[in-house]
C-alpha cells in the first residue's frame, strides 16, 4: 500500500528498545509503526495518530488486532499532547512524523492529489476539515491565489496562472484535477515554455495541497509540543518532503539546541531560552542508492533527529 521511507535509518536513530513508549505522529499505512512495535515488544506502548480515517480505519482493522499495545487515534498532530494526554501518556522515549501524502492518498483519484489522476479538486487529508481546492480556486482573490503559489509552490508563473484561474471561474467552474492540470499546462504553452523534468502542475498542485491542509501551520504547532512530550534522552525523527518543511524542522531543532538566543547586540541576556535538545542529524539523512532504485518517492525524503536533554 505504501513502502515506508528511510526506515532503516528511522530504526537506527530513533533506536527502540523492549518495553518503551513510542508515539508516530503520522502512523499512516503502519509501515514504520509495525517495526518499532517490534522493537518495543509486547510491554512498549504506541499511540499513532493520523488525521486520514482511511488510514485509521485500515489500521484498526489490520495492524491492531496483531499488537494490543497500539493506541490509534484519528487526530491531526497539532494536538499530539492533548490526545497523549488524554490516553495517559506523557513522556515519550520516542517520536516520529513522516509527513505528507502517502502514496494510497496520491493514488486514489477521488482524493482530488494527482495530477496524473482525473478526480475532484478535494486534497483534504482530513475529509472532516471544510476547506478544499476547489473552494480555494473558487472563493479565494486573484492576490491571495497568487501568494499561494508563490510561497508554497514556488511556481514561477503564479500571476498568470492565478490571472487564468480568476478569468475561467465565471463562466466555468474548476471542479476536477484534470481541469486545473490542463489550465496549468495550457498557461505555460502560452508563454511558449516546455516542460522540464517534472509535471508542469506539480507546484501548483503541491501550494494547494500545502493550503488545503494547513501544512506548515500544523508542523510548527506539532514540533514544541513533542520536544515537551520527550523523556530525558528521547529523540523526535522528522522526514519532510519539501524544502519549506525541511527549512521549518531545521530552524526549529537549530532554536532549540541553543541556550540565549538574544539578539547579539543586548549585553545581558533577557530571553531565558534554554538549550532543550541536541541536534544528532548535522546534515539530514537521505535516501540510500538502493532506496532510490526502489522507490523514486524517497527521492526528496529528509530525515532530522534530534534528542532531549533535560526535563
Ligand atoms: C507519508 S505517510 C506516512 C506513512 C507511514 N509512516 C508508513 O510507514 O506507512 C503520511 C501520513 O501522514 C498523515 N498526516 C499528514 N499530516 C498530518 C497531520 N498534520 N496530522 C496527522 N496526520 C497527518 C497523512 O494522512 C498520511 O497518512
Amino acid at each position: 500500500m505504501h513502502k515506508s521511507v528511510l526506515l532503516q535509518e528511522v530504526l537506527a536513530h530513533l533506536s527502540p528498545k523492549e518495553g518503551e513508549v513510542f508515539i508516530d505522529a503520522t502512523i499512516g499505512f503502519g509501515g514504520h509503526a509495525e517495526a518499532i512495535l517490534r522493537a518495543i515488544g509486547p510491554k512498549g506502548t504506541l499511540l499513532g495518530l493520523d488525521q486520514d480515517q482511511e488510514a485509521v480505519d485500515w489500521l484498526k482493522a489490520n495492524l491492531a488486532p496483531k499488537y494490543p499495545n497500539l493506541i490509534i487515534e484519528k487526530a491531526n498532530f497539532s494536538q499530539i499532547s492533548e490526545i497523549a494526554d488524554r490516553k495517559g501518556l506523557n513522556l515519550a522515549s520516542g517520536i516520529l512524523a513522516d509527513i505528507g501524502v502517502s502514496s494510497y492518498q496520491l493514488d486514489q483519484p477521488e482524493r482530488g492529489f494527482s495530477f496524473r489522476e482525473n478526480g475532484p479538486l478535494d486534497m483534504r487529508m482530513d475529509k472532516d476539515r471544510e476547506l478544499t481546492a476547489e473552494k480555494i480556486l473558487s472563493d479565494y482573490g486573484e492576490e491571495d491565489l497568487v501568494g499561494i503559489f508563490q510561497r508554497y509552490g514556488e511556481e514561477r508563473l503564479s500571476k498568470t496562472i492565478a490571472r487564468e484561474i480568476v478569468a475561467i471561474r465565471g463562466s466555468k467552474s474548476l471542479k476536477t484535477t484534470k481541469t486545473l492540470a490542463e489550465l496549468v499546462e495550457k498557461t505555460y504553452q502560452k508563454k511558449g515554455l516546455k516542460r522540464g523534468k517534472i509535471h508542469l502542475a506539480t507546484q501548483v498542485f503541491q501550494a494547494l495541497r500545502i493550503e488545503v491542509n494547513d501544512e506548515l501551520g500544523s508542523l510548527e504547532k506539532f514540533l514544541p509540543q513533542a520536544i515537551d512530550l520527550l523523556a530525558t534522552d528521547g529523540r523526535l525523527g522528522v522526514i519532510t518532503f519539501h524544502s519549506m518543511e525541511d527549512r521549518i524542522v531545521k530552524q526549529y531543532f537549530k532554536k532549540e539546541a541553543k541556550g540565549c538566543i538574544c539578539p547579539p547586540e543586548i549585553p545581558k541576556c533577557q530571553c531565558g531560552h534554554e538549550k532543550r535538545v541536541k541536534i544528532l542529524t548535522k546534515k539530514p539523512i537521505t535516501a540510500s542508492k538502493e532506496e532510490l532504485n526502489e522507490n523514486p518517492r524517497s527521492r526528496s525524503a529528509k530525515l532530522r533527529v534530534i534528542q532531549k536533554i533535560g526535563k
